[in-house]
């Protein structure tokens, strides 16, 4: 292949990677949304009603598809693209350290190799239980009752602590991944920069403090 045409390609690579990148912090959103019912204090009345409404609508359950394809096509070209600046990189890994690309940018892919064993460790927790392959657990009547079975994986301070550090690494994943996504479109004009690292931030204390809050409520809190 031309040099030209590896660098179209590798463009369209990041173009479509940002966009599955997009659609997954929309999910994190939803997500973070229905989870912080599990704080209401009422046994979880109203995050079984949301869940219960999330698996019972034939849109959500497309979306659940677009979801894992989004997270599939995303980890694929992740690694890819390291792989390809790996390859071309002119210069010896830690002397490209010091160049000017901040901290986030240079540990995309390990803060998202972090998010991907976590995500394993979660399905396994819950997703799997959904589909049938794992039995139920924490005395939950049925593989939607997923209210116990929170509890008791969150009571846990092993899985506790892998959530809380996961969510840190998934914070500063974001908090690049906010800002790259428009560069990827080619939305990075310099007089809007500042302001979209900005709101990137916000959006990425936001996650990772918001779903912090929930393993440390069940560890500390709830009786
Ligand atoms: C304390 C924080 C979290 C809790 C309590 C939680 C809880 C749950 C529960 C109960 C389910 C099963 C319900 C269902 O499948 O619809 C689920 C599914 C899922 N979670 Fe989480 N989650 C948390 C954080 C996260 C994070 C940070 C991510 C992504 C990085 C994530 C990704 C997923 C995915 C991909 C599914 C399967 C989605 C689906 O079935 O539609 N979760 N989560």
């Amino acid at each position: 292949m031309s040099k030209k045409g590896f660098r179209l390609s590798s463009l369209s690579h990041k173009y479509v990677m940002a966009a599955a990148g997009a659609f997954l912090m929309l999910f994190l959103i939803s997500h973070l949304t229905t989870n912080l019912l599990l704080l209401a204090g009422d046994g979880g009345e109203k995050f079984d009603q949301a869940v219960e409404f999330l698996l019972t609508n034939p849109v959500i359950k497309i979306v659940e598809y677009v979801l894992f394809a989004g997270f599939i096509i995303h980890i694929i070209l992740g690694v890819i693209i390291e792989l390809h600046n790996r390859k071309s990189r002119p210069v010896g890994y830690k002397v490209a350290l010091k160049s000017d690309t901040s901290a986030f940018s240079r540990f995309m892919i390990h803060s998202g190799i972090i998010i991907f064993i976590f995500l394993l460790i979660h399905l396994y927790n819950f997703f799997f239980v959904k589909l049938g392959l794992f039995p139920v657990y924490g005395g939950a009547e049925s593989s939607h009752d997923f209210f116990p079975m929170v509890v008791v994986t969150l009571q846990n301070p092993v899985y506790a602590i892998i959530y809380i550090v996961s969510f840190v690494f998934l914070g500063f994943h974001l908090k690049h991944a906010f800002q790259s996504a428009f560069q990827s479109f080619g939305l990075n004009h310099d007089k809007y920069m500042p302001a979209i690292k900005v709101v990137g931030t916000i959006y990425a204390v936001v996650i990772a403090v918001g779903f912090s809050i929930i393993p440390l409520y069940f560890l500390f809190l709830y009786k």
